[in-house]
């Protein structure tokens, strides 16, 4: 019996009547600020890349096998050298500890007592060696902008801290289009304002627990880890986040990484089987397919639709897989059409902001515990055992 199963996660009492990770978004809705919440919640324009994300796993059908003894079921699953004791991890997300208090350090801290793998944005707010101190097996993910000098000293920064699994994310050439963000006042750096305060005063519990206890224990958030130096404050009337050149950032500048970075290194946001072969013939130890939750160009195509024709192109090799996934049935689905791993995001960080660590455990354990469960019904014994012939299309 994994870790996991055996960390029966008490569940916390704010989280009462929480049976599945999509009974945490309403009850976030009502405890974060409207900004704040529809900063996590939001995709981009119609949110078409959004709704598909969870759509496409209706479109399969699981075909089980019996008689199979399922006993001793382990969910433990190899990646990158790695064991952990889920097929599941933590997306990165960025700003996590305006939602939660400490959340980065929540999310990491969580996730290592867990032990499955928890990915540190590029745009989180606690400096990256404080949070590789509290969860070393943490990996960490970068934004960069196509500026080799720039690429080079944070690079070079996170090799230091000791991570071994770097991620570059590179479906953020340009800013997205999230009208959501602009309707709810959602901007980053956040505007001081009336609107602000009139937000916060509607939700007490975030703004004294998060908010005032952050700026009163730990000052004013930054971005700390967009680049080697720190970047802009979280709130700020007059300050611009640098996104410059992100638009230069080509495979000439992944090839200098490559060639500096000794761990392992990832490419998030892949959509294409081409990308997938090229990143896999220049070196890369693995993709994370993923449309970034909905939240880049609005239309591009669900993960899960391309999971099994880029497992035919790349062969065996690490292929990994984020969007949408809420249930275990979704993870199982992901697995049999070619994933390694998967990812979630937004769950995570709302059991985050409701219970912090607490809340964050217990995520893990349901999606834990209904994998589990999945796999002894569906006839298998482990993760790797999924393939396609447990799985039909069914529309
Ligand atoms: C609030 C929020 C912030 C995010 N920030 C980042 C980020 O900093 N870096 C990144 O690569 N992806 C980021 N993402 C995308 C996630 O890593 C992941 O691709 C996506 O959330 C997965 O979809 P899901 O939320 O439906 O599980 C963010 C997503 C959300 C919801």
């Amino acid at each position: 019996m994994s870790k996991v199963q055996r960390l029966r996660a008490a569940r916390p009492r704010r989280l009462r009547g929480v049976l599945a990770l999509d009974d945490l978004e309403p009850l976030a809705r009502r405890h974060l600020p409207r900004p704040v919440f529809g900063y996590i919640r939001s995709g981009s324009e119609t949110d078409f890349s959004m709704t598909d994300n969870r759509a496409a796993f209706a479109d399969y059908g699981f075909v089980t096998r019996v008689l199979q003894d399922v006993s001793g079921r382990t969910l433990r699953t190899d990646i990158l050298g790695e064991s952990y004791d889920a097929p599941f991890g933590i997306a990165p997300m960025g700003m996590s500890a305006l939602a939660a208090y400490r959340g980065d350090l929540e999310l990491a801290a969580a996730a290592s007592e867990a032990n499955v793998p928890m990915i540190v944005s590029g745009s989180s707010l606690i400096r990256l060696e404080e949070i590789r101190a509290a969860a070393p097996k943490a990996w960490f993910q970068a934004y960069l902008p196509g500026d080799a000098g720039k690429i080079e000293a944070l690079v070079d920064r996170v090799a230091r801290a000791g991570f071994e699994v770097l991620v570059l994310t590179v479906d953020t050439p340009t800013r997205a289009n999230r009208e959501s963000n602009i309707r709810t006042g959602f901007t980053t750096p956040l505007k001081p304002g009336l609107r602000l305060a009139w937000d916060g005063i509607c939700r007490p519990r975030w703004t004294v627990g998060t908010l005032a206890r952050t700026l009163l224990l730990h000052g004013m958030p930054h971005f700390e880890n967009s680049f080697a130096h720190r970047g802009a404050p979280i709130i700020a009337r007059n300050v611009e986040r640098d996104f410059s050149k992100r638009d230069h950032l080509n495979w000439t500048h992944f090839d200098a990484i490559r060639a500096q970075w000794k761990g392992r290194l990832l490419l998030k946001g892949v959509s294409s089987v081409e990308d997938a072969v090229s990143a896999r013939a220049r070196g890369a130890d693995g993709v994370i397919l993923s449309n970034h939750g909905g939240r880049q160009l609005d239309g591009t195509i669900s993960p899960l639709r391309v999971l099994e024709r880029s497992r035919d192109a790349v062969g065996d090799w690490p292929l990994m897989m984020d969007g949408g996934i809420r249930r275990g049935t979704d993870v199982m689905k992901a697995l049999a059409l070619g994933a390694d791993f998967v990812f979630v995001g937004r769950p995570f960080l709302y059991a985050a902001s409701l219970a912090g660590r607490a809340g964050v455990a217990y995520a893990i354990r349901i999606l834990a515990d209904e994998v589990e469960r999945n796999m002894g019904l569906i006839g298998i014994r482990k993760p790797a055992e999924m393939n396609r012939d447990l799985l039909v299309r069914v529309c």
